[in-house]
Order: C-alpha cells, then sequence, then structure tokens
C-alpha cells in the first residue's frame, strides 16, 4: 500500500473525537457523563409503545419509502405550520433523514462544490467541518465570543466572498446555548438574500428555548426558497437512538438533499416513524411541560456550577452549559476535562474542540443537564471538591 496515507486527505484531522476518549474515561473511572448530549430518562411511553406495536404489526419492518412513510412527512409538516407557521407539501417538500446528521450530511453533499465556502457559527457541531470537508468544501467560521456569543454581524458581511455559497446555521446553539434572535435573523436573512446565499439551518433544539422563543428564519422575506431546514426527534422526545430527523425546504432543494441521502443510507427507522408521527402530535403540555423541565434541570446546575466556582454562561437553549475555568485558576479546557474524572468523578467535553482555533475556547468547558436530578445534584456535589 506504500506510503500513502489511508485515510482521504480531506479527513484528516478528524480522526477521533473527544467524545469516545471522555466517555471511556467516565467508564474507567465510574465517573458522572455530563460530557456527551443524551437524556438518561427515555421519552414518553406512549410513543415507545407506538414503536414497539409497529414492529409488531409489521409495519415499517421493510425498507419504507425512500422520503419517509406519508404519515411522517404529513405529520413533520404539521408541526411546521403549527409551531412555526410555515406550510410545506408533505409530497415534494419534507423529506425524512437518518436524524439530523444524515439530514446535514446529505445537505452539504448535494448543495456545495469543491472550494465553495460555507460560513457556519464557530464553535461548531462537530459533524459540520467533517461534512463541509468532505464536500471538499471551506469552512469559514464567524466565531461566537463569551460571554453573550452573540454573532458579530459586521464581521459576517466581512466574511462573505464571490466564493461564499452557503450559510450554516444553529440555533439554538450547540455548545453556547445561543438563540439568535429576531434581529440577528433578520439581518443574516437580508444578507442571504442580498448575496443570493443558500441557508441551512439546523433547530434540532427549536423546543428547548427557555428564554423568549424559538424563530425559523425560513419564515422571513425571501429566506423560504434558498433555505433547508433540518431537525429531528431525538432530542424533542428524548428518543436519541432513533434517529428520526427531516429536512424541510422547497421542492427543488429537497429534491437535491433527496439526491445524496438515496445513497447514504436510502432509508432507515421504519417502525420509529410511525412512532415519530404520533410524537409530533403531542398535545401543546407535552412540549411545555418537556422545556420546563429542562429549565428547572438548567438551573440546577448552573447554581451548582457556580456554587463550585465556575464562571457560567447562562445558556437561552439547548442542553447544554458553556462555563469559564478561569475563576478556578486554570487555563486550558483539554487537560482540565481530562483531569476532571480522577479530580471529582465527573466528565465534560472542553469547547476547544468545537473551534478551529483552539485558542478561542481554550478555557471554556460544557456540561449536559439532560440527567436525572439525583444525577446533577450528585455532579454538584462532587464538582464542589473543586
Ligand atoms: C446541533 C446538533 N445538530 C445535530 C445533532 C444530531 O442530531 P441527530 O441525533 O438527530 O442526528 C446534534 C446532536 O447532539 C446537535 O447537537
Amino acid at each position: 500500500m506504500g506510503t500513502r496515507p489511508l485515510l482521504n486527505r480531506r479527513l484528516d484531522g478528524l480522526g477521533t473525537t473527544i467524545f469516545a476518549e471522555m466517555s471511556a474515561l467516565a467508564t474507567a473511572t465510574g465517573s458522572i457523563n455530563l460530557g456527551q448530549g443524551f437524556p438518561d430518562t427515555d421519552g414518553p411511553r406512549g410513543i415507545a409503545e407506538a414503536a414497539a406495536r409497529a414492529v409488531l404489526e409489521g409495519r415499517g419492518n421493510q425498507y419504507p419509502p425512500g422520503p419517509g412513510i406519508p404519515e411522517l412527512r404529513t405529520a413533520i409538516a404539521e408541526h411546521q405550520q403549527r409551531f412555526r407557521g410555515l406550510a410545506y407539501d408533505p409530497d415534494t417538500e419534507v423529506l425524512v433523514t437518518a436524524g439530523a446528521t444524515e439530514a446535514i450530511a446529505a445537505a452539504l453533499l448535494a448543495l456545495l462544490e469543491p472550494g465553495d465556502e460555507v460560513i457556519a457559527l464557530e464553535p461548531f457541531y462537530d459533524s459540520y467541518a467533517a461534512c463541509i470537508a468532505m464536500a471538499g468544501a471551506v469552512r469559514v467560521p464567524l466565531t461566537l465570543r463569551a460571554p453573550d456569543f452573540r454573532p458579530d454581524l459586521d464581521r459576517l458581511r466581512a466574511l462573505v466572498t464571490p466564493r461564499t455559497r452557503l450559510l450554516l446555521l444553529n440555533s439554538p446553539h450547540n455548545p453556547t446555548g445561543l438563540v439568535l434572535s429576531p434581529d440577528e435573523l433578520a439581518a443574516i436573512a437580508a444578507l442571504a438574500v442580498e448575496r443570493d446565499l443558500l441557508v441551512v439551518t439546523d433547530e434540532v433544539y427549536e423546543h428547548l428555548v427557555f428564554a423568549g422563543a424559538h424563530h425559523p428564519i425560513a419564515a422571513l422575506p425571501g429566506m423560504r426558497e434558498r433555505t433547508v431546514s433540518i431537525s429531528s426527534a431525538g432530542k424533542t422526545f428524548s428518543f436519541t437512538g432513533w434517529k428520526v430527523g427531516w429536512v424541510t425546504a422547497p421542492a427543488p432543494l429537497v429534491a437535491a438533499v433527496r439526491t445524496a441521502k438515496q445513497y447514504l443510507t436510502y432509508v432507515s427507522a421504519g417502525p420509529f416513524q410511525y412512532a415519530v408521527a404520533e410524537a409530533l402530535r403531542l398535545p401543546d403540555a407535552y412540549f411545555e411541560d418537556f422545556r420546563a423541565d429542562l429549565r428547572r434541570k438548567r438551573d440546577l446546575l448552573a447554581d451548582g456550577l457556580a456554587a463550585a466556582g465556575f464562571r457560567v454562561f447562562n445558556p437561552e437553549g439547548t442542553y447544554f452549559i458553556t462555563t469559564d475555568i478561569t475563576p478556578l485558576g486554570e487555563k486550558d479546557g483539554v487537560e482540565f476535562c481530562r483531569a476532571l474524572p480522577e479530580r471529582c468523578g465527573v466528565v465534560a467535553i472542553p469547547n476547544a474542540v468545537f473551534y478551529d482555533d483552539p485558542e478561542a475556547g481554550r478555557p471554556l468547558v460544557r456540561f449536559t443537564f439532560c440527567k436525572k436530578d439525583e444525577v446533577l445534584q450528585e455532579a454538584v456535589t462532587r464538582l464542589q471538591r473543586l
């Protein structure tokens, strides 16, 4: 095989994620894992039963239709109308994917040419960098900075070049908890229209907004025709292992994304699609209780982290809290997170891994609060040892 590296050079540097290392550390040290963002309590029993029923009744056990089962596509369109006031045709403007992850991959592979520039909010959710790289495109970070992580809109304007093809948004934003405001969205939308850019927006935390509301950029003037909106059932219904996600966009964009998607997984999660169709139609009370519960957990963990000496940046959305470890006399989040399991039996993620320029996120550390109250309480008690 000679000396040529086995890994395609586009994926150079994307080898192992910190999540694997930290989760292994959590297991080895018996630590509480507040690193990876998955709930330790499953979603509604009735929805789990709907999935079990679908399996036993033989619905979805064989390849479902490529774009997703009609029941789910209709439920997704109804959900977009009910919560966001957006109308999409379930037959031509909705696509079911293997989680938001596949939707992001398919959208970027479908819409980008090698050399195209993609402006994305940095710190990035880790799959963005990988998918932009797989498409042969170039990522251009718009860095969000502490303490409030608001995007610098003048800087954004300055980053747009003739090669810019796409803005990759994420609101509510992982890991900072930023929720783009109506004014920020309006400014970003106006720029996208003026410079004729596509927008791919990852809204998987759309139901986890604690201050204000989630506003979809697709609803703004001139945006519907250029926006691919992505969401998923994992976070909203606490079934992250089911990997049911979706895209809503005008028919030509959906057709493009579907072209890439059909050669990634083709289809997935047949029986779970029936269950998610039911979940999307749950009454408002489900969504309100879910948000209230997570808000309470956020406050529990935020107070505990502050009491332990961290500087806490209270998130407006998502189920992550970003902290600054400088007040603890620490400088380097990676070193801090590597030592934390030994020091006090808790695992967290250094935000530096979400930056192209690790210096920008060096003292920042992320904790998730989508865990049982007693787990969060125990974590908080352990963190006081710092
Ligand atoms: C911002 C963001 N996008 C996408 C995903 C993945 O979503 P899914 O599990 O539906 O693929 C996550 C999961 O952590 C996320 O935080």
